[in-house]
């Protein structure tokens, strides 16, 4: 079993995990080893130790959710923490409550952290600004998703054994995905060598992402690449534009078996999921067991979250 790593003199000074800015770089290297730690727990079976026994965790999903509910779900309970899921379809939103008020609510039986997805990017700084307890952003519109990015590290540093000089080509839907821009800022933060991959609309901003290359063709894109990041399209981020932007794409961008050969011998396939097979990759590349690291991103998922809730919320413990 692996030894419990050394918690740093100052742990997430910010006290809220809005966004990959709010980690130091002890807090990333102490949440990917302690994570890793969990997984050993995770992976055997075995009870983890009972550290958030007492502390109460509300899991506020206002945008659908499988694996990222479920995950901060499971690393709670498996922590020992008292944990309520609000079923959004059921909260009083619908009568017209505001975000804001619903969560004060909530916070107000005594929450220790919540966890808050939402639509609204505004919506997890104005929370953390009003509620007495610990705000963690499972998902904040097409900006922030900080847990995915550490998971993915997690996942990354577990196949490969280290993150520095790898080179990730991030592939699709950059533009809508709040998965793309955790992963640039906290991979390329240790050391990796990030690219952004895919037609030029589906390209964040000119001056968003400055020192991340930008590159318009597959051929180039997965050249001397490790890993190849699928992103779904979020044609529900997409207005208008939802109905032509996926036309030509996997034909030209599409992950396959035969695509993959452009990356390294070795390289491996992510992607955050849910996926569209058949439209950013093709569903026997997503299966193979040996190039897809698609369900261990989801194993991480757990001993991630559980690392992030620890860190969070035994700070100074
Ligand atoms: C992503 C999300 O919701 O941000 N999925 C996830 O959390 N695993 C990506 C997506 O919706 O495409």
């Amino acid at each position: 079993m692996s030894v419990r790593p050394t918690m740093p003199e100052e742990l997430l000074a910010a006290k809220r995990l809005l966004a990959v800015s709010d980690l130091s770089d002890s807090d990333i290297h102490y949440i990917l080893d302690l994570a890793e730690h969990y997984a050993g727990f995770v992976q055997r079976s075995a009870p983890a130790p009972k550290r958030l026994a007492g502390k109460t965790q509300i899991n506020l999903f206002f945008e659908d959710s499988t694996r990222t509910n479920l995950s901060f779900e499971l690393a709670g309970v498996k922590l020992g923490a008292d944990i309520i899921n609000v079923p959004v379809s059921a909260s009083s939103i619908h009568k017209g409550e505001s975000l804001v008020d619903t969560a004060q609510t909530m916070a107000a039986m005594g929450a220790d952290v919540m966890v808050v997805r939402a639509r609204e990017e505004a919506l997890h700084s104005t929370l953390d600004k009003v509620l007495n307890c610990a705000v963690v952003n499972g998902g904040a519109g097409a900006k922030e998703h900080p847990t995915q990015a550490l998971l993915d590290a997690a996942t990354i540093r577990a196949e490969f054994g280290d993150i520095e000089g790898r080179v990730i080509a991030v592939c699709g839907d950059v533009k809508h995905s709040r998965v793309a821009g955790s992963n640039a800022h906290l991979l390329s933060r240790l050391g990796a060598e990030v690219r952004f991959v895919g037609p030029a609309h589906l390209m964040p901003a000119d001056d968003q992402f400055t020192n991340i290359p930008r590159i318009d063709n597959l051929k180039d894109g997965l050249d001397g690449a490790d890993i190849a990041m699928a992103l779904r399209m979020q044609f529900e981020r997409m207005g208008d534009d939802a109905g032509t932007a996926a036309r030509g794409y996997y034909e030209e961008f599409g992950l396959t078996h035969d695509t993959i050969k452009l990356a390294k011998p070795h390289a491996r396939v992510m992607h955050p999921g849910p996926m569209n097979r058949g439209v950013e990759i093709d569903g026997a590349l997503a299966d193979d067991k040996e190039l897809s690291l698609i369900l261990r991103q989801v194993f991480y998922g757990v001993p991630t979250r559980m690392a992030c809730l620890d860190a969070l919320l035994t700070r100074g413990e």
